[in-house]
């Protein structure tokens, strides 16, 4: 979240003024605003995607499109050992069972990584597009086909990224964005699933929002198909994330001009590489990722950046939420309730997993947080201070 104002508030205050807090049913007050069903169309008409459906967040967005995919009980789900750990924890709770594979200098999920981690009851591939920037979805399409496994896409981290001129999420089966406080546009919390599939949207529609069929206007006489839960996403953050769908264009715009002049500026330091990336049109840019050499003088890098006062760079390595490193919670399948998994059983041993190629990569990782709002002053003198620190280390 960067950019908030005049729009945001005049869309929050069109549904204050009526009253009509929920996104369905309420014709009698709402004045004819629907603000989550033009959300939805912003979402529809920026991506391309034919359905969109809102939800609650980016982690219900996962278990909606897990659900209506048919990924359940003992189904094994490929995930990757990097990202946000929101997806494998919705995958725990559908009741399915990761099975992590390499990630690559793409910051994710790689084909050989995935070919390498599929068994006979592997169902799903997840591909979370780290970063704001869409992984290998040719090479990963090729695997899943030869194989008949369904791609999932989390796009929590990538609304407007796109893969050859397609937005991220019209791949697979169907994608999952997260609207929270810390995306490019957000809801303050929300979530949005795309698909292209009419199956899958009726499901998602059913599942966020205990099986309503929402035809008709007798809510409580609607059909119900299937059962669900609450996923769902209510008016006031529905207007928030209207006005920023269509802030958009322009964030992106920016994002790319300021990470551009960065990369431009820290290209022809000796030592450093960039992330491996698919399609550099289809950057959201809302990071610059780049590798140091060693481990050793990433750690170093970090601890430098932290003398020298230089913030807004990430090191996933050690973030806890961001690197199964840190996820002994996640190895040892600690949750209050009992799952499938608890059941079934791990699909891998999860406390010894080696994953070589995925700690290679991250142990290396400096991630730069791009912002839309950077002004040129702003720019030169981050990246004068940035260059300043990994030229002490290099
Ligand atoms: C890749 C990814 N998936 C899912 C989520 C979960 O989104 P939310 O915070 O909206 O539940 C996030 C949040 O950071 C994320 O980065």
């Amino acid at each position: 979240m960067e950019v908030y104002g005049a729009e945001e508030r005049k869309e929050v205050m069109d549904v204050l003024e009526t009253g009509a807090l929920f996104r369905y049913g309420h014709e009698h007050i709402r004045k004819g605003m629907w603000k989550v069903a033009e959300f939805e169309a912003e979402v529809r008409k920026f991506t391309g995607a034919p359905y969109a459906h809102a939800v609650s967040s980016g982690s219900t967005a996962v278990s909606s499109i897990l659900a209506a995919a048919g990924i359940g009980h003992g189904d094994e789900v490929i995930v990757p050992p990097y990202t946000f750990v929101a997806p494998i924890e919705a995958v725990f709770l559908a009741g399915a069972l990761p099975v992590f594979a390499e990630i690559d200098e793409t910051l994710c999920l790689s084909a050989a990584g995935v070919e390498a981690a599929i068994t006979p009851k592997t169902k799903a591939v997840l591909v979370i597009h780290m970063c704001g920037a869409p992984a290998d979805i040719e090479g990963l399409l090729s695997v899943c086909k030869k194989h008949n496994i369904k791609l999932l896409e989390d796009c929590g981290q990538a609304m407007g990224a796109s893969f050859k001129g397609k937005s991220v999420g019209l791949h697979g089966a169907a994608g999952a964005f997260s609207f929270d406080y810390f995306k490019i546009a957000t809801c303050g919390e929300g979530g949005m699933t795309i698909t292209n599939s009419e199956e899958i949207y009726k499901n998602i529609d059913y599942v966020a929002d205990h099986g309503h069929t929402h035809i008709g206007s007798n809510r409580g006489m609607e059909e119900h198909h299937v059962m669900g839960s609450n996923f769902r996403l209510g008016e006031i953050n529905g207007a928030i994330g209207l006005a920023q769908m269509r802030k958009l264009p322009w964030m992106l715009e920016q994002n790319r001009k300021n990470k551009k002049y960065i990369k431009d500026r820290l290209k022809d330091l000796d030592g450093i590489t960039f992330r491996k990336m698919t399609d550099m049109s289809g950057d959201s840019a809302t990071f610059l990722n780049f590798f140091m050499p060693t481990k050793a003088q990433a750690s170093k890098l970090f601890a430098q950046l932290a003398e020298d006062g230089v913030g807004g760079v990430a090191n996933w390595y050690t973030n806890m939420y961001h690197f199964i490193n840190q996820w002994d919670h996640v190895k040892e399948m600690k949750f209050p309730a009992k799952l499938a998994i608890h059941d079934v059983g791990a699909p891998q041993d999860y406390k010894n997993l080696k994953l070589p190629k995925s700690e290679e990569v991250i142990s290396r990782l400096v991630s730069i947080g791009i912002q839309c709002t950077w002004k040129e002053e702003d720019l030169s003198s981050f990246a004068d201070k940035l260059i300043s620190s990994i030229k002490k280390v290099l």
